[in-house]
């Protein structure tokens, strides 16, 4: 017998459904056991090269001949819109969505075998890949192999069957299934997923697992395991789940974690584990949904559990913080070397604060939060609460704890305002920049003293007088009597490391061109063997950006352009991030910045 598909919508947009990876297409399969109320799934994956079937088998509801041929067949239908949010036996949440999924097996196989049982039924059903792809625009003329014979006794179930694998694709390994299964499956107790033969378990979520046994004095044994997830998924459901004899007790608990000011919230959240406690049985609530409130073994055991997280957690912050600090090191210590020994602990301190604060941010957004704060320091006001500190300190302690907090307060809040007058600052460059009386020169005047604007690689550039008397006096050697009109506008400018940048301003109208480029490429000739060390020595054109027959990528080396107002605009987004980094943020797990303090883990 022929069943035909039935189709609601445009194919050729559904067959051009893409999946990241051969296990998250595998993934449609076990959502749709899911869908279907099934308990258990089990999914074999061959060895590579084996020439052996993927095989997804599910003890769900099964489907009826007439249910293979109007829903599974039906292509585009939408699951929810025909049975509601929620499924009809075990009131799961329907993920099912578009009616498409089916094919998913398709994208990694030449054949897809569905063997169905239900109500004393077995249907068979075959999908060769390479009649769809012969006939896209004609789906329902393509007779598909169907088979229905009795299954007495039977169970219920689907077995899908994934033969004739793609070769050109990635083959699907058990370690990357359970990864992408084990946070929307892991904590499933009414839905078992197996890969190979083996349940889903908290060893699966990348990252190093940390198991403790240990035996409490009230509690008895307590068995954790947990891993502080690594990469950019995180746990849908963070926390450590409490289990008695297997059974999971309310909901995965972060026991306060999240709200302790010593951890970042960020990094808690992190935490994917399960506790066994059998101890607790006799306190557990007749629902299962909790343990009763003055549970002394309970108790014990939270504190014994939230222990060992804050250790982990503390591990991982330093090595993942070490790291970072590695990296902003170079440009800290140049920093606090310029500060009065006095002030330079103040202002580490003051950093490892921040990288607290912001832990999980990118490496690139905590710079500039660490430049700014820098800046911020380097200033006066931010030194008298400072002297406050050291004045109080052998005054009574409560004047001095209060000493303390204001600058963690003033410390933040000198960032904001920093921040913000740099913004109002760019606003003003803006209008000179827009403004077409500009030359050269103005321009040169506004950037030299504020190389930040160039981005945070730069910040740390500026020009010493021995620079400036070097370029003066090339120049005015180089662009006298007649040729004095010629005269650029140059600055040369050092970075604290070894590498020297000669920015050439432009009138902010014009556009640069090659003979531009070949000019500046003459003058760093010109001034190199004037520098004492034979640095990296980059030149920088400022101007309208460059004409459109240079292309930016056949650049000489060493030489960049670019053109007002993209600087500006750069440099205005970085502030307008900061300034509302800074804002109190309302979401969960956000605390406000100049709120309370946030000690340091050293
Ligand atoms: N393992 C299964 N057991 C029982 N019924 C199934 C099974 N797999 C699919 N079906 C039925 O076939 C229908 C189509 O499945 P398909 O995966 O193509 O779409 P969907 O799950 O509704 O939506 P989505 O495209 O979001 O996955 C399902 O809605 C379900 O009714
Ligand atoms: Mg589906």
């Amino acid at each position: 017998m022929a069943v035909h598909f039935s189709v609601d919508t445009k194919l050729t947009k559904l067959l051009g459904e893409t999946y990241r990876s051969s296990e998250v297409a595998l993934k449609e399969l076990v959502d749709n056991a899911w869908d279907a109320d099934a308990r258990t799934v089990k999914i074999s994956l061959p060895d590579p090269l084996s020439g052996d079937s993927v095989v997804v088998q599910d003890d769900g509801t099964g489907m009826t001949a007439a249910e293979l041929r109007d829903e599974y067949l039906n292509i585009a239908s939408d699951k929810v819109s025909r049975i509601g949010k929620e499924t009809p036996g075990l009131r799961r949440r329907v993920k099912g969505r578009k009616g498409i999924g089916k094919f998913a097996g398709l994208t990694i196989a030449g054949m897809m075998r569905i063997d169905t049982v239900k109500r004393d039924h077995r249907c068979t059903l075959v999908i060769d890949k390479k009649q769809l792809v012969d006939n896209p625009d004609d789906l329902e003329s393509i007779p598909l192999s169907f088979e229905e014979r009795d299954a007495k006794g039977g169970e219920t179930g689907t077995t899908v069957t994934l033969s004739h694998l793609d070769d050109g694709l990635n083959f699907p390994t058990p370690d990357r299934l359970r990864e992408i299964l084990i946070y929307e499956y892991g904590r499933e107790d009414s839905f078992r997923v197996f890969v190979n033969g083996v349940a889903l378990s908290v060893d699966d979520v990348p990252g190093e697992t940390t198991a403790v046994v240990s035996t409490l004095p009230s509690a008895g044994n307590l068995d954790l395991k947990f891993t502080v997830a690594e990469g950019k998924k995180l746990p849908r459901s963070p926390g450590i789940i409490v289990k008695v004899g297997g059974k999971a007790v309310g909901k995965p608990q972060l026991f306060g974690l999240d709200e302790d000011d010593e951890v970042p919230a960020k990094l808690a959240r992190r935490i994917y584990g399960e506790a066994e406690v059998p101890g607790i049985e006799k306190d557990v609530t007749a629902d299962w949904g909790g343990v009763i409130e003055n549970s002394k073994a309970f108790l014990e055991a939270q504190a014994a559990i939230r222990a060992s997280l804050k250790k982990a957690l503390r591990e991982t912050y330093q090595q993942e913080m070490s790291q970072q600090k590695a990296r902003l090191q170079r440009q800290i210590e140049a920093r606090l070397r310029k500060l009065p020994e006095n002030r330079r602990r103040f202002a580490n301190d003051a950093i490892q604060r921040i990288l607290v604060r912001f832990y999980g941010d990118s490496t690139e957004k905590i710079e500039t939060i660490v430049e700014v704060a820098l800046d911020a320091m380097e200033q006066d006001a931010y030194w008298e609460v400072l002297d406050r500190i050291n004045k109080a300190k052998d005054s009574d302690v409560e004047s001095f704890a209060e000493a303390l907090e204001q600058f963690g307060i003033l410390e933040l809040s000198m960032i904001g305002v920093h921040a913000r007058h740099r913004r109002t600052f760019l606003d003003g460059v803006d209008r000179l920049i827009q403004n077409p009386a500009t030359l050269e020169k103005d321009a040169h005047k506004a950037f030299q003293g504020a190389l930040w604007m160039l981005g945070r690689n730069y910040s740390m550039m500026s020009s010493n007088l021995t620079l400036k008397t070097m370029i003066e006096s090339y120049c005015d050697q180089k662009f006298k009597g007649n040729r004095a009109a010629k005269r650029p506008d140059l600055l040369l400018s050092q970075d604290y490391g070894d590498s020297y940048l000669l920015i050439e301003f432009k009138r902010p109208s014009h556009s640069i061109t090659r003979d531009d480029i070949a000019q500046a490429e003459k003058y760093r000739d010109d001034l190199a063997p004037r520098l004492a060390s034979a640095a990296k020595f980059d030149i920088m054109l400022i101007g309208k950006g460059r004409v459109e027959s240079i292309d930016a990528n056949q650049l000489p080396a060493g030489v960049l352009i670019h053109s007002y107002v993209s600087i500006l605009s750069a440099a205005r987004f970085e502030m307008d991030w900061l300034i509302a980094s800074l804002a109190p943020a309302p979401q969960a797990g956000g605390r406000p910045l100049v709120e309370g303090r946030t000690p340091v883990w050293n």
